[in-house]
């Protein structure tokens, strides 16, 4: 079959499956923050399901996010794959040897204040990565490609501004956002031009368990728990539109199964606050002094203001959030507090050579 024939196959391309049908769902970027809830989920609520997790374990991506699978699952329904999803043998040899159903694209370079270090792999991975995969699974004649986007490709709104919806324009400002929207585009594309069913999600900041140290909350809650300061950029008043990790795979779940191909489905939580807001609550949760929080120099381009409408997700699909702000915070901060030696162990390897490149010129105190 050329590469190109995947429309002629015999697998439906809109139809959704039962959700008790057996299947084999390829997972990319599995062992990262938001993939691992996910392989969690569906191994815990799909019984009949399998997941083949790749990840190429970047300094982001750690087994031991997973460690309940690792040690737990039987190997029949879950298998890890280490490999680079740009590596199109790779990828085209699983494809090969396993009959996949569904693929869920998580694998991403993901940090806004890397990219703007060095793009080159964002454009790699978020890219490349994301063609390679759309081509196999056009070749290969999938039921579903769920591509992962983010609200970043919409770039920043105005104070005043109604939350993007998903007809807003693309307007992406750091490389990390222009890599996904080029990402998002082609798989759009792919639909479009070979009739891959492909779904794309684009969601606001998560944030919960096992997310990597370098992203604002679990680098806030854990610099408070050893008393170093907060580096809150600018002014603080930038927003984000903040959901609990575990609404976000909820969403994926159902936009995986229900969702219609070619379609693009926002998913947030309209939860809409300030740095200053979010760090003020997490040194008041943890009873800390907000003396701690210290404003340092800007992100260059730095996006003002996220915020999703997400009416269609929620009459389309039916999805809601259903994890409060107030709550998920207080638990995640719980979380961070109880699983010291998981990011202490982060937090003392690469990462501190970044953190003092990044943070150098704007903190008064880096350790050193
Ligand atoms: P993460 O950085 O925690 O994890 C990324 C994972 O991808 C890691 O396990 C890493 O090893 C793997 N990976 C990176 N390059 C790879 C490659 N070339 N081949 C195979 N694996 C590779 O990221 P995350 O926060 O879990 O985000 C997952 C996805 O969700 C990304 O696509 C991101 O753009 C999107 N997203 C994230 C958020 C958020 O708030 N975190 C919001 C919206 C969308
Ligand atoms: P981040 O977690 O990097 O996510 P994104 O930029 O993709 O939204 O940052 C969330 C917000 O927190 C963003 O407005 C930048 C800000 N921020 C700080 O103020 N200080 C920091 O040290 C970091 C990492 C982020």
């Amino acid at each position: 079959m050329s590469s190109k024939d995947s429309t002629n196959s015999t697998t439906s391309i809109t139809g959704s499956m039962n959700p008790i049908d057996s299947m084999t769902v390829l997972v990319t970027g599995g062992c990262g923050f938001i993939g691992s809830h996910l392989v969690r989920l569906i191994l815990r609520e799909r019984p009949n399901w399998r997941v083949i997790n790749v990840d190429k374990l970047t300094y982001a991506g750690n087994p031991e996010n997973i460690p309940d699978v690792n040690n737990a699952t039987k190997p029949s329904r879950y298998q890890f794959v280490q490999a680079d999803i740009v590596d199109g043998q790779a990828i085209n040899a699983l494809f090969d040897s396993e009959k996949i159903e569904y693929v869920v694209n998580l694998a991403a370079e993901t940090h806004v204040d890397r990219s703007l270090i060095d793009s080159a792999p964002f454009l790699r991975t978020n890219v490349e990565g994301t063609r390679v995969l759309l081509e196999a699974a056009t070749h290969y004649g999938i039921s579903r490609f769920l591509h992962v986007s983010t609200d970043e490709v919409y770039g920043s709104l105005g104070p005043t501004d109604p939350p993007f919806t998903e007809q807003s324009p693309l307007e992406p400002n750091s490389p990390y956002a222009a890599s996904k929207a080029a990402a998002d585009l082609l798989a759009r594309a792919y639909h479009r031009s070979y009739g891959l069913p492909v779904l794309i999600t684009r969601c606001g900041n998560n944030y919960g368990p096992y997310q990597f140290p370098e992203k604002f909350l679990p680098l806030f809650i854990t610099n408070a728990l050893d008393d170093q300061s907060l580096p809150l950029y600018g002014d603080g008043q930038n927003i984000r539109d903040w959901i609990h990790v575990e609404d976000h795979v909820r969403a994926l779940l159902q936009v995986l199964e229900k969702g219609i191909p070619g379609e693009i489905y926002n998913t947030g939580a309209g939860e809409e606050h300030t740095n200053q807001r979010m760090a003020e609550w997490v040194l008041d949760i943890l009873k800390k002094p907000r003396s701690l929080i210290q404003l340092v120099k800007d992100r260059p381009a730095h996006d003002r203001r996220y915020g999703l409408n997400v009416t269609k997700i929620q009459n389309k699909l039916g999805w809601r959030p259903s994890i409060p702000l107030g709550e998920g915070l207080g638990v995640t901060v719980s979380w961070y507090q109880d699983h010291r030696a998981w990011w202490e162990r982060i937090k003392s390897g690469e990462y501190s050579n970044y953190y003092r490149q990044w943070y150098r010129d704007r903190l008064a105190i880096v350790p050193q």
